[in-house]
C-alpha cells in the first residue's frame, strides 16, 4: 500500500505579495480552481493501492488544511502538526515513524503541496516503477531533464541502470544546491538530472538511514510521534521533542549521504512554481502572451503576468512585467527579476 505524505510546510516567500506566512502558497488556488494542496492530493487519490493521504503542516494552518481536504471530500490518514517547521527530513521522519505504528510495509509518497504536475499518467507510471525499487529497499527521486543552471535544485548524476526498469538509474552522486559555477558544469556534463523534491522509500527504509546518518534527528522524530496528542482530526507531534530538533532537509541530511538511493527518469511537466515567471509559464497565455487574473485592463502589453486580487489594475504599453496586486501589498517588476522578491519578504521581516 502507498500512503501519500504531503508536505505543507512552507512559507513560498518568492510568490510574495499573494503567498503569505499565514497564507502559503501551498494553500492558494494559484494555478487552477483548486488550491495546490487539493490538487496534490487529487492527483493521486484515485490510483489503485493508494491509501488516504498523511498530510504534515504547521499548527496554525491546521484549520485551513482541514477545511480544503473536506472541500474535496477527502479524510486523511492523519493531519501531522508541527508546533515549530524543522525542514522536511524531520517532516518525513514523523511522517515515518507514524506509518511504522500503523502500516510497517507502508510505502511513503512523499509530495510537496506546491508543485505543478501537468502529465499525471506519467507520473503514475513514474511512481510504479519507483515503488518496485523502494519495495526493495531502495530510497527513490524522481530525475527532472534540468533547463537550466539553476542553483535551488538538487542534482543527481546518473550511475548503473537498477533492476528491471530502464529508467531507473543507481544514484552516483547527489549534490543539494551547488553554487553557479558548479551547477553549469552538471548541466553541461549531460550527466545530471534535477531532483524533484518527490520521494518514493518505505517507512522502514527511511528511518533506518535516518537513524544511521542523523541519529538525533530520527530520535527527535520517534519520540515526537510516541508523545504525541492525538484527536478525530490532529496529531499533534510532542513539542518539546519536536521543537528540540535539528533542523535540516531530507536532500542534506539523507540523500547526499546514502548508498541505497535510486533515480527514476520522469518527463511529467514538473514545475515547482518557485518564482512569479515559473508560475506564469504553468499557465495558459492569451495571443499576446500574457496571463491575466482578476479585473485588469490590458493595452500594448505582451508576454506579462497580471493578476488583480481586489481592485482594478490597468497596464499600458509594457512587456515581459510582472504585476500582482492584492488588498495591501502591490508588486511591479520585470520577469528577469522577479527571483529578488524574496528580497522584498527579508526586508519586510527585518521591518516588523
Ligand atoms: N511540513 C513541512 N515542514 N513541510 C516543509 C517544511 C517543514 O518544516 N519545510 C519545507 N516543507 C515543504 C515545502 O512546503 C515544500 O513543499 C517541500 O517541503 C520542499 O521544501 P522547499 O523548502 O521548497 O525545498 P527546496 O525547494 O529548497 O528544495 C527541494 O525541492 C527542490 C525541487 O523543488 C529539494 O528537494 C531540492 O533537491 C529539489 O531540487
Ligand atoms: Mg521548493
Amino acid at each position: 500500500k502507498i500512503y501519500p505524505v504531503i508536505l505543507s510546510g512552507g512559507s513560498g516567500t518568492r510568490l510574495w505579495p499573494l503567498s503569505r506566512s499565514a497564507l502559503p502558497k501551498q494553500l492558494l488556488p494559484l494555478v487552477g480552481a483548486n488550491t495546490m494542496l487539493q490538487e496534490t492530493v487529487l492527483r493521486v487519490n484515485e490510483w489503485s493501492e493508494v491509501m488516504p493521504p498523511l498530510i504534515v503542516c504547521g499548527n496554525d494552518h491546521r484549520f485551513m488544511v482541514a477545511e480544503q481536504l473536506r472541500q474535496i471530500g477527502v479524510t486523511p490518514t492523519a493531519i501531522l502538526l508541527e508546533p515549530e517547521g524543522r525542514n522536511t527530513a524531520p517532516a518525513v521522519g514523523v511522517a515515518a515513524a507514524y506509518l511504522q505504528g500503523i502500516a510497517p510495509d507502508a510505502v511513503m509518497l512523499v509530495l510537496p503541496a506546491d508543485h505543478v504536475i501537468a502529465d499525471g499518467a506519467s507520473f503514475e507510471q513514474a511512481v510504479r516503477i519507483a515503488t518496485q525499487a523502494a519495495a526493495q529497499g531502495s530510497l527513490v527521486t524522481f530525475g527532472i531533464v534540468p533547463t537550466g543552471p539553476e542553483t535551488g535544485y538538487g542534482y543527481i548524476r546518473r550511475g548503473k541502470v537498477a533492476a528491471d526498469s530502464d529508467r531507473a538509474f543507481k544514484v552516483d552522486r547527489f549534490v543539494e544546491k551547488p553554487d553557479l559555477e558548479t551547477a553549469r558544469q552538471f548541466v553541461d556534463s549531460g550527466e545530471y538530472s534535477w531532483n524533484s523534491g518527490i520521494f518514493v522509500f518505505t517507512a522502514a527504509a527511511y528511518l533506518e538511514e535516518l537513524r544511521r546518518l542523523r541519529p538525533e534527528i530520527a530520535a527527535c522524530c520517534e519520540k515526537a510521534i510516541a508523545e504525541a496528542y492525538k484527536d478525530m482530526t490532529f496529531c499533534r507531534l510532542h513539542e518539546l521533542s519536536y521543537a528540540g530538533c535539528p533542523s535540516d532537509s531530507i536532500d542534506y541530511a539523507v540523500m547526499e549521504h546514502t548508498d541505497h538511493a535510486v533515480v527514476v527518469l520522469a518527463d511529467i511537466g514538473w514545475s515547482d512554481v518557485g518564482s512569479w515567471s515559473a508560475l506564469a509559464a504553468v499557465q495558459d497565455a492569451d495571443e499576446n502572451g500574457n496571463v491575466i487574473r482578476g479585473d485588469v485592463y490590458a493595452e500594448d502589453v505582451s508576454g506579462s503576468l497580471i493578476r488583480a486580487e481586489s481592485r482594478f489594475v490597468a497596464v499600458l504599453g509594457l512587456d515581459d512585467v510582472v504585476v500582482v496586486e492584492t488588498k495591501d501589498a502591490v508588486l511591479i517588476t520585470h520577469k528577469d527579476q522577479v527571483q529578488r522578491v524574496k528580497n522584498v519578504v527579508e526586508h519586510l521581516k527585518g521591518s516588523e
